[in-house]
């Protein structure tokens, strides 16, 4: 069993944009934190992916961590390391995390999304039963079924029409008989995988089905990482393409700070077998022209985009994350999201009254 002196996590993904913030919030909480990451980030989607500036930042701003070089496809690898480190908690987040990426490299996309979680899986199962895993999902799991629940076009987003919805997505949903994209599908292994660990081996772990999650430390590129590159676009005036669905496709955004709040909480008192949906919900959700709008009052920037008829295999139409099972673990009063305090500054600046 690890040493009770300082705790230690293991933070897969330790330099992008979750697994940074993961590192970070617990750092402030005095746990030594030891991180992986090969930078394969920048294989992925190239330069602009890169995540080497990252943890150089993680290396020089705080004194417990330590940075490890490996690749979670390698097995031998990860069980030697997780051995040897033995930690009281591990949240994985390193991942092939594009949607449309996948298609174009299947073999590294299901090694990495699947094996290498069963590669993390089984190698903190040979260490210990009661270490906590939180392992980051995805709303790509449900593939394109929330676009068989009834919408209604309003001027600038799409909606739910069926009442049954009025909160979002639950994590009852289903997750079979439907288009996930290949990345879904290696995501959707992952995460029933995470779950056997948790049913069968009594483990608590942890899928955490992301909706946009989004925050300073994010690389963004076109294919992953929604308002970062639409920040980024904005801010060097580069035509963004929008894809199918008129632009009123709405995704529910959270900040960083809060899925690393979040985790920690579960961690502090973990179960077996969980799955939260984690996303901003109703309030915080925006379509891709409303995006548009506020990043553009708040820049001052027009936005310039095209308009494609294409719409991105298996995307959502509408999709919002049912917060109400999160809460369930999180204070009265701490429930107000950045996210949501960020759009509210912003719709002020919109409309003053
Ligand atoms: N960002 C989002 O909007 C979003 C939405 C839903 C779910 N998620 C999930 O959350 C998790 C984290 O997403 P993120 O946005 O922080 O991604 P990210 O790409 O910013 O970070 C992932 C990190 O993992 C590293 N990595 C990738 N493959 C690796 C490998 N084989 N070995 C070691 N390191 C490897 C990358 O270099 C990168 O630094 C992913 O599982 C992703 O699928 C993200």
């Amino acid at each position: 069993m690890p040493s009770m002196s300082r705790k230690t996590i293991f933070v897969t993904g330790s330099s992008g944009l979750i697994g940074s913030e993961v590192c970070t919030h617990f750092h402030a909480q005095g746990w030594h934190v030891h991180g992986v990451d090969n930078n394969q980030r920048a294989t992925f989607f190239g330069p602009q992916g890169d995540t080497r500036w990252n943890q150089q930042r993680l290396e020089s701003t705080l004194a417990n961590f330590t940075h490890h070089e490996l690749d979670i496809r390698n097995r031998d690898g990860v069980l030697a390391l997780i051995a040897d480190v033995a930690p009281h908690a591990i949240v994985h987040t390193a991942a092939q995390p594009s949607h449309d990426r996948a298609a174009a490299i299947p073999f590294d996309d299901f090694d990495t999304n699947a094996v290498g979680t069963l590669n993390l899986l089984e190698a903190l199962r040979q260490v210990s039963l009661e270490t906590p895993f939180v392992h980051m999902s995805t709303n790509k799991v449900y593939g394109d079924l929330p676009n068989t629940i009834p919408l209604v076009e309003l001027e600038t987003r799409w909606e739910y029409k069926d009442s049954a919805y009025e909160h979002g997505i639950p994590e009852t949903f289903g997750i079979d008989h439907s288009k996930h994209s290949l990345f879904g599908a290696s995501k959707v292994a992952a995460d029933v995988m995470v779950q056997e660990y948790g049913r069968y081996f009594g483990m608590p772990t942890c899928c955490l089905r992301g909706g946009c999650l989004t925050g300073p430390s994010h690389s963004g590129v076109e294919l992953h990482g929604f308002l970062s590159y639409l920040v980024k676009a904005n801010k060097a005036k580069k035509q963004y393409t929008v894809f199918g669905y008129k632009g009123k496709q709405v995704r529910d955004n959270i900040h960083s700070q809060d899925v690393a709040a979040f985790i920690a909480r579960f961690i502090d008192s973990p179960r077996e077998a969980a799955v939260y949906n984690i996303g901003g919900g109703k309030a915080n959700s925006c379509s891709i022209l409303e995006a548009f709008d506020m990043v553009a009052h708040a820049t001052g920037i027009p936005m310039d985009f095209i308009y494609s008829d294409t719409a991105r295999a298996g995307d959502h139409i509408c999709y919002y994350s049912d917060l109400r099972k999160c809460r369930l673990i999180i204070p009265a009063g701490n429930q107000r999201c950045r996210w949501q305090r960020l759009s509210s500054r912003l719709r002020r600046r919109h409309d003053p009254r």
